[in-house]
């Protein structure tokens, strides 16, 4: 509990945490599951080349999300990358994606020999325009890339349609839509293929890995080549290989997530719910809701709007965070056209829903490390913020 300005950790006081409170999940397998998997691993002595767990995980992901087909891979980078070089319409050509969401996307865009093309998101969802990406197709689109956002699926309706109208080929990134649903059905069959990850700070934990799943054989196999250095057989080769091979130790760790899974997602609830329950009473802050509507969704993430009735911005307050060791960080900003990551060769455009939404949400703790008490240490903390910003705010200005 911090009694003067001089307590918080940013002005040299002690920290609220002993330990980071980071924004990732951290759910571990499950200890015994895995290692028993690993001991089996040992045993054969089959630790990659498209062993017999990567072939149960692809199995059982495939029935969660109700596709024909899973293709795990190294991590969901090198998952969109294939995708979209596979699919791109023409060699060069742009890639419609939003410049709200994940900093990498741009990068992932150049390496499939691709340009990203930014465009404006919805201001309540979050999620990429379909007006707005409708306006920008031109000859040289290539490919339509929508990103899942957590508290809302895309607009999959309308981009399907879109994706029908224009030929453009339509590949979500569904990495903050694992375990969701749309119109009943789970996110995961949508447009030609969709990408998720099983990074250790995601819901399904493989350490690192990401898979692919799509209802299309054709693609299915193609993909399944790529990430195998291209190989058909001993001497032949089909389109552009790499390898993106997903290993057996990692398939361990993700299979002895999974039955875990559905209680991790109620775990992230009773999160969300609590966080609701002690910012309800701050003024000048809104969290971001998960509808209550019929849906479901994976609460993985919580995040705070910080109006302009606060009375400290949005990045001050991220400063005095991660100075007690909650590492909340500024959702999703600098945006991506105006952020380091956006290639030298485009002039970014201006996007103004997307600026607007950069400058306002904070991304707090969140996952498993996460204790009761921690999200009621945070509220105390904001409280604080709040009546103690006339002599925080000055002292963080002159700090720079
Ligand atoms: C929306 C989105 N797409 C892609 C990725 C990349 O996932 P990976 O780390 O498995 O390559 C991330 C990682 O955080 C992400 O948030």
């Amino acid at each position: 509990m911090k009694h003067t300005v001089e307590d918080l950790g940013v002005f040299g006081g002690r920290t609220i945490f002993p330990a980071a409170r980071p924004i990732g999940q951290l759910a571990l397998p499950n200890r015994e599951a895995f290692f028993r998997l690993v001991a089996g691993v040992y045993a054969r002595r089959r630790i990659t080349n498209n062993g017999p767990l990567v072939q149960k995980l692809e199995r059982r992901l495939a029935q969660l999300h109700q596709v024909r087909h899973c293709i795990a891979v190294a991590n969901a980078s090198l998952g969109l990358i294939l995708l979209m070089q596979a699919l791109a319409r023409h060699a060069g050509g742009e890639v419609i994606m939003p410049a709200f969401t994940y900093a990498g996307l741009p990068h992932l865009a150049q390496w499939a020999g691709l340009r990203p093309r930014f465009c404006d998101v919805e201001a309540r969802s979050h999620a990429l325009d379909p007006a707005c990406a409708a306006a920008a197709i031109d000859d040289g689109t290539a490919l339509i890339l929508a990103v899942h956002q957590v508290n809302s699926p895309c607009f999959i309706t309308e981009f399907e349609q879109l994706s029908r109208d224009t030929g453009v080929p339509l590949v979500f990134d569904s990495v903050h839509g694992a375990r969701c649903s749309f119109q009943g059905r789970p996110i995961g069959g949508f447009g030609r293929a969709e990408v998720f990850s099983l990074h250790a700070t995601k819901l399904l934990n493989g350490f690192e890995g990401g898979y692919i799943t799509t209802s299309d054989d054709m693609l299915a196999d193609l993909l399944r080549r790529q990430r195998n250095f291209g190989y058909v057989d001993e001497a032949a080769t089909a389109g552009i290989g790499l390898n993106a091979k997903l290993n057996e130790l990692h398939a361990a760790a993700a299979l002895s997530c999974l039955d875990d899974l559905d209680a991790l997602v109620q775990r992230n609830q009773r999160r969300y719910e609590l966080y609701r329950a002690a910012f309800a009473g701050i003024s000048g802050l809104d969290c971001v809701r998960y509808a209550d509507n019929g849906e479901r969704w994976n609460y993985e993430f919580f995040l705070l709007e910080v109006t302009d009735a606060f009375p400290l911005s949005r990045n001050q307050i991220v400063t005095v965070l991660r100075a007690e060791q909650a590492l909340a960080r500024p959702y999703y900003s600098p945006p991506l056209h105006l952020s380091q990551h956006c290639p030298a060769f485009i002039d970014p455009p201006s996007l103004p829903v997307t600026e607007t939404l950069s400058r306002r949400f904070i991304q707090m703790p969140v996952g498993e490390t996460l204790q009761p008490e921690d999200i009621s240490a945070l509220a105390d903390l904001f409280r604080f913020m709040q009546g103690n910003a006339a002599a925080i705010r000055p002292r963080l200005e002159a700090a720079g």
